[in-house]
């Protein structure tokens, strides 16, 4: 039996608290913020526009797309999931969907660095290197240890989950995790070689210290409500980010994406692209690579039909007027 409730809406209300599992941290209030600060952005209909073609098409971090979405690091399945299926076969369906319907998927990463970070950044490699793998924020040497794996691998770019730093299990390794200055994400960055992406951005302060860094994109993210309780819904600072950061970094974000109208919302509130965590995890698990492919499609033709319903041709056209903050 999974342990994901697999709820017709997947709003983090059923499985609060549930970690090892799919829930928030605690009272799984920061997941399901996520997913109410999307629901408070309403989009503007608006037809009146010139008919023809639209076009979800965009370049990210250099890697042309077919739409801005990516599939978030969903590390831990057997753990998480109750799945059994090994970290290096789950990574190779994330990948083969991705690869399948022209966007690209993130790996992510453990205290086991074998099975944990190795054998998914195995498969990035074995896919033609199209995907991000994500480092944890370890200690130097931890961080340099993957960084050694990596140097004989393919892959796209690389991202570091900073607000992994306060989870209690990977403080008490030998080689644990800690919080990261600008100095050191300039460091990892210089390392890598690679595109850098720091994820787990929740205020300006942080972004702007990832710019001062010299990353190349940031994720405005709380890690799916896991990290911390009580944190506002990512929804919520992204326009302050973006207001403060927006063209001195590309901005993506997660945490509560559901819809192809939740992709649109973020687009117009100052994202260049998005990450999907559960759903797409869940459409994995339960559906293989095809059922991933299919979730991926669904997305892709929701946010097409919000774009027809606000005049949008391109992705450009998705503008801060599009949409509306209630309350
Ligand atoms: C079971 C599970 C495992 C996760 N593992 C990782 C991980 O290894 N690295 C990481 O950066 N984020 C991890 N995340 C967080 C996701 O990448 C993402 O930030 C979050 O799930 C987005 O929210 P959503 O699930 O509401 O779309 C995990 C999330 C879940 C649910």
């Amino acid at each position: 039996m999974l342990k994901c409730k697999e709820c017709k809406y997947c709003n983090g209300i059923a499985c609060r608290g549930e970690i090892p599992g799919v829930g928030g941290k605690d009272t799984g209030e920061s997941f399901v913020r996520n997913v109410e600060a999307m629901k408070r952005v309403r989009i503007n209909m608006d037809v009146q526009a010139d008919p023809g073609e639209i076009s979800t098409a965009c370049t990210i971090l250099g890697v042309p797309m077919s739409m801005p979405v990516f599939s978030a690091p969903v590390a831990g399945i057997k753990n998480n999931y109750g799945f059994d299926i090994s970290e290096y076969d789950y990574s190779c369906q994330v990948l083969d969907a991705c690869e399948k319907t022209g966007i690209r998927g993130f790996t992510g990463d453990g205290i086991d660095i074998e099975n944990l970070f190795a054998k998914p950044a195995q498969a990035v490699n074995d896919h033609n290197g199209h995907g991000i793998v994500t480092i944890k924020p370890w200690v130097k040497e931890g961080v340099d240890a993957r960084i050694e794996i990596l140097s004989h691998l393919k892959f796209d770019m690389a991202a570091m989950d900073v607000d992994a730093a306060g989870l209690p299990l990977l403080r008490a390794g030998k080689t644990p995790v800690e919080t990261k200055n600008t100095e050191a994400l300039r460091y990892i960055k210089q390392k890598l070689g690679k595109p850098f992406i720091v994820k787990g951005i929740m205020t300006v302060h942080a972004a702007q210290a990832a710019v001062d860094a010299g990353v190349d994109a940031i994720v405005v993210s709380n890690h799916g409500g896991r990290v911390m309780d009580d944190t506002p819904g990512t929804l919520e600072v992204l326009p302050e980010i973006a207001a403060a950061v927006k063209g001195k970094v590309t901005i993506l974000i997660d945490g509560g994406i559901r819809s192809g109208n939740d992709v649109f919302k973020c687009l117009a509130l100052g994202a260049d692209g998005v990450l999907i965590g559960r759903p797409f995890a869940l459409a994995c698990v339960k559906g293989g690579s095809e059922g991933l492919a299919a979730a991926i499609q669904k997305i892709q033709d929701q946010l097409k039909q919000a774009m027809l319903m606000t005049g949008c041709h391109t992705l450009a056209d998705i503008t801060r007027d599009k949409v509306r903050i209630a309350g």
